[in-house]
């Protein structure tokens, strides 16, 4: 009798992923940016999947109470549900003084730059990258250090990695700080241990301070990797690494505004809470909530989802490297293809897509001009849509 309960269950869970969600007119930065044309938006990164069920209901049974009054920042279930997620899924045991709640990860980052002391310090930032990690610096007066990703192909298959021999000669007497990405964004890579020993013996040797950003650590698609917290490796990389999580892209909560930092040094999180204290809004207690249930009771609908972006990476990846002039990079993790164009020869990529019908992020905001970075993190009928609508504009050409 269980068997195809158990069945039915998994069959109603895929169809979730399936749904057709109109997102018009529902405030969707995303949807918004192409409104009254007919583009598929596969840009920003948010997903276009209703989030899980045990969260919409966590925050409709704390929408009833209907007292919206200051809490505790964070909450002692939102402290409890971190510590277990961080313990079950990765094995770091944290303490829960260590985490401190931000409004936003990109407000992290820019916390992080102003934990160097000096205006002009040094920070390292990988190139390519998320843009924020470069304007962060920039706006809060720091030198920035672009150190290249380099393609690695000892393993077999094609990943893009820090350049390490570039990183160690980038470094000066002013240098302070590491901005990494882990899984990175645009290439969706996810550091070994050995490639993340490196780079913390790197930090180590030169006295510098990590700022890790591991918003999509659970976004790994790749059965066979493991996302592995930078500051999990020993004492040293915990003690110099603030550790920027959240469950926002995995659970489609983003516009909760809810993430927080590890910092297990007690020294660097008084310094670092300071600087939230002096610029950083309190939490929203809605955020909090759909935080403690994803982490509490969202473990099933994550693993589903893994399995559907799986399949929707599987397809895109078959259809864009079967195009000439396209090339699809395998990515290990996130929902965001790494897609090199240059072989198209366009003067624009991002209008050429556009006209095509399909909105997608130019290459150029994350520091490549000949890429382009697709959204797959959609229902498979409008993934091939858009495919579909990308081959005809290409054979045009
Ligand atoms: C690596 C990385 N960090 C931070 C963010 C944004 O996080 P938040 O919306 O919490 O500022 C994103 C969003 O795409 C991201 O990819």
């Amino acid at each position: 009798m269980h068997t195809p309960l158990v069945l039915n269950d998994t069959i109603l869970r895929m169809n979730i992923f399936d749904k057709v969600i109109d997102r018009k007119n529902t405030s969707s930065e995303k949807w918004d940016k192409y409104k009254g044309r007919d583009i598929i938006p596969m840009w920003v990164a948010d997903s276009d999947f209703e989030t899980a069920p045990e969260i919409v209901e966590a925050l409709q049974q704390r929408v009833v109470q209907g007292v919206f009054g200051y809490s505790e920042q964070p909450t002692t279930g939102v402290q409890d549900a971190i510590q277990s997620h961080l313990k079950s899924q990765y094995g770091w045991q944290i303490d829960k003084s260590w985490i401190v709640p931000l409004p936003s990860l990109v407000s992290g980052l820019s916390l992080s730059c102003l934990m160097t002391d000096t205006e002009g310090d040094g920070v390292v930032v990988p190139q390519t990258i998320y843009p924020p990690f470069k304007y962060v610096v920039d706006n809060n007066k720091r030198q920035k250090i672009e150190v290249p990703m380099r393609l690695d192909t000892s393993s077999g298959v094609e990943r893009w990695v820090l350049d390490l021999d570039a990183f160690e000669k980038a470094i000066t007497p002013q240098t302070k700080l590491l901005l990494f990405c882990n899984p990175h964004n645009p290439a969706g890579t996810v550091y070994t241990k050995e490639e993340l020993e490196k780079i913390h013996n790197i930090c180590k040797r030169y006295d510098l301070l990590i700022c890790s950003d591991e918003i999509h650590c659970d976004l790994v698609l790749d059965d066979n990797k493991k996302h592995i917290p930078l500051a999990m490796l020993n004492d040293d990389a915990a003690n110099r690494s603030i550790t920027l999580m959240a469950a926002s892209k995995t659970f489609n909560v983003a516009g909760l505004g809810f993430g927080f930092a590890i910092i297990p040094s007690d020294t660097l999180r008084d310094k670092f809470k300071v600087l939230v204290r002096q610029r950083m809004p309190d939490i929203n207690i809605l955020a909090q909530t759909a935080t403690e249930a994803a982490f509490k009771h969202g473990e099933n609908w994550r693993l589903e989802q893994i399995e559907y972006l799986r399949e929707n990476r599987d397809y895109l990846m078959q259809e864009i490297n079967a195009i000439e002039g396209m090339k699809m990079y395998p990515l290990e993790a996130t929902f965001l293809a790494w897609i090199d164009v240059s072989g198209l020869d366009l003067d624009d990529p991002e209008i050429f897509f556009e006209e095509a019908g399909v909105g997608i992020s130019a290459g150029k905001y994350f520091g490549d001009n000949d890429f382009i970075r697709l959204n797959f993190a959609c229902r498979r009928s409008l993934l091939e849509e858009a495919v579909g609508r990308i081959k005809k504009a290409i054979a045009t050409l």
